[in-house]
């Protein structure tokens, strides 16, 4: 073999010393010619620019906000009265036309390596319902299939995944025949990828043959979304606007008509869901006005006294947190991915296994992955809406092998909403702490259709599990 560099080599072999790269080619000789072939085409796509930002970030990393450019953000909040309640039943048949004039897609994040929940699999596959033990993807998936069925409309499901995750996800969904809401009606799209950097800035080996490379974050969206050519299928087919939530919820509201007529009525770019929070330290992102724009601020980015700080009625000033569920609209999101350069970037600290110089397979704390949030993209909107909505029945997020937004939280808030739903129509419940109980989506999923479905009578018998 000629191990001589050819021209498009020669020229990558000096960009990489020119950016004090070259390290990751010095073992380089030593591997046979496909694997040499796969690591100088991992390298051949690197974005040398985006490395030297990466490189600077590092030196002068982002500082946290002050107290005094951070205030509450304005939200429209619950009802509490007769004419707030006639008042949000008005903006939510602006939600309910735009769903039934078909102009609504849903739209997953679920690129996520769910590492916190120490599941090794896609977070979508975790068995999250009570009885049955349906996957968070399957019990998502119902509850798109449902919405269609409500609102007669086609609502197509898109659903970004990661490189790192993509395969085992799309397999998932055909083995399981696409839960019945038609292959053609799930599309997946892959976010893209970043190299992970030594706390020095250089590039990181994961194997002989690849560099270490992590997800570019759920901002990477915006990009994901034009590559895929599946904004462009969305603008053909008439649906401008797009319900964005995360894997980890199985009380979403998936198409919520009284949030899309909040995003409406104002003609907003990125709208986001949020509740009061629990404490000051719940790890929710606050929705807040921050240098004079509406923004969500990441908890692990607020200093600990502002989050924790309270007005005179005890209440929490930053009251706010963001249940990561957002409305977007196509064209903002067309907008931003023409120019994604604005949205900065975050930075985390993790652990990986790398090689390290002489080749030895090494666990590496400290490395440093760069990514973008989606929420961020508020920066560039000129009008939005931060829209509150129950605790109770809209969020249960499953983050935590244990303990508060777990696997065991949130079937536990699944259940508290269901007996609420049986006690509301007038179902006689033993009192006993934990009955089980399952309610799929498809059956009923809010209190009104469960109410029209479910007549009082003689009492259940436990365990409960109403499907279709
Ligand atoms: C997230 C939000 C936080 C919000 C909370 C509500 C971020 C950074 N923070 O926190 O503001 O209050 O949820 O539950 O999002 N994902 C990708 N690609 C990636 C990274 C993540 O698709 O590159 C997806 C994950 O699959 C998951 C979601 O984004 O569905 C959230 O990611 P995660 O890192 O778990 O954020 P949280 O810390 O839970």
């Amino acid at each position: 073999m000629d191990a001589r560099p050819g021209p498009a080599e020669s020229t990558l072999v000096e960009a990489l010393h020119e950016h004090g790269q070259e390290h990751v080619l010095h073992r380089i000789d030593r591997l046979d010619a496909p694997a040499r072939a796969r690591l100088l085409a991992q390298l051949a796509c690197l974005d040398l620019g985006r490395l030297r930002e990466f490189r600077r970030l590092l030196d002068a990393p982002p500082s946290a906000p002050s107290g005094d450019d951070i205030r509450p953000a304005p939200v429209e909040v619950l009802p509490t009265n007769e004419a707030g309640r006639e008042r949000e039943a008005g903006i939510a048949r602006l939600g309910l036309d735009a769903l039934r004039a078909d102009r609504v897609a849903a739209l997953t994040v679920a690129g996520g390596q769910g590492t916190r929940l120490g599941y090794p699999h896609p977070k979508g596959l975790f068995p999250v319902s009570p009885v049955r033990g349906k996957s968070l993807f399957q019990w998502l998936g119902e509850k798109v299939l449902a919405a269609r069925r409500r609102h007669g409309c086609g609502l197509p499901w898109l659903i970004m995944t990661s490189p790192d995750n993509d395969a085992e996800t799309r397999g998932f969904f055909e083995r399981n025949a696409f839960f019945g809401l038609g292959a053609d009606t799930v599309h997946f799209f892959t976010q893209g990828v970043n190299p992970i950097l030594s706390e020095d800035g250089r590039l990181l080996l994961a194997d002989a043959d690849r560099l270490l490379v992590g997800p570019d974050g759920h901002g990477g969206l915006f990009d994901a979304l034009a590559r895929s050519g599946l904004i462009e299928m969305l603008a053909r087919s008439g649906r401008d606007l797009i319900s964005c939530f995360q894997v980890d919820n199985p009380l979403m509201d998936v198409a919520d008509p009284r949030f899309l007529g909040h995003h409406i009525r104002r003609g907003a770019g990125l709208s986001s869901k949020v509740l009061a929070k629990r404490s000051p330290d719940e790890r929710l992102g606050l929705a807040v006005i921050l240098d004079g724009r509406p923004a969500v601020v990441e908890y692990s980015d607020v200093p600990g006294d502002i989050a924790a700080a309270r007005l005179p009625d005890g209440e929490l000033r930053l009251r706010f947190g963001s249940i990561a569920a957002h409305v977007l609209s196509v064209p903002f999101v067309e907008d931003v991915a023409r120019d994604e350069r604005g949205l900065p970037w975050h930075v985390a600290r993790k652990t990986y296994e790398v090689l390290d110089d002489e080749g030895r397979r090494t666990v590496r704390p400290g490395c440093v992955k760069f990514e973008r949030f989606l929420f961020d993209a508020l920066a560039f909107c000129r009008e939005t809406a931060f829209v509150e909505v129950r605790r109770e029945s809209q969020f249960a997020p499953v983050k935590n092998a244990l303990g508060d937004d777990s696997p065991d939280s949130a079937r536990r808030m699944m259940r508290s909403l269901w007996l609420e739903w049986l006690r509301s129509a007038g179902v006689r419940v033993p009192e006993q702490e934990a009955p089980p109980i399952e309610i799929s989506p498809l059956y009923a999923d809010s209190e009104e259709e469960f109410r029209l479905r479910m007549r009082p009578g003689r009492p259940p018998t436990f365990p409960l599990v109403l499907d279709a």
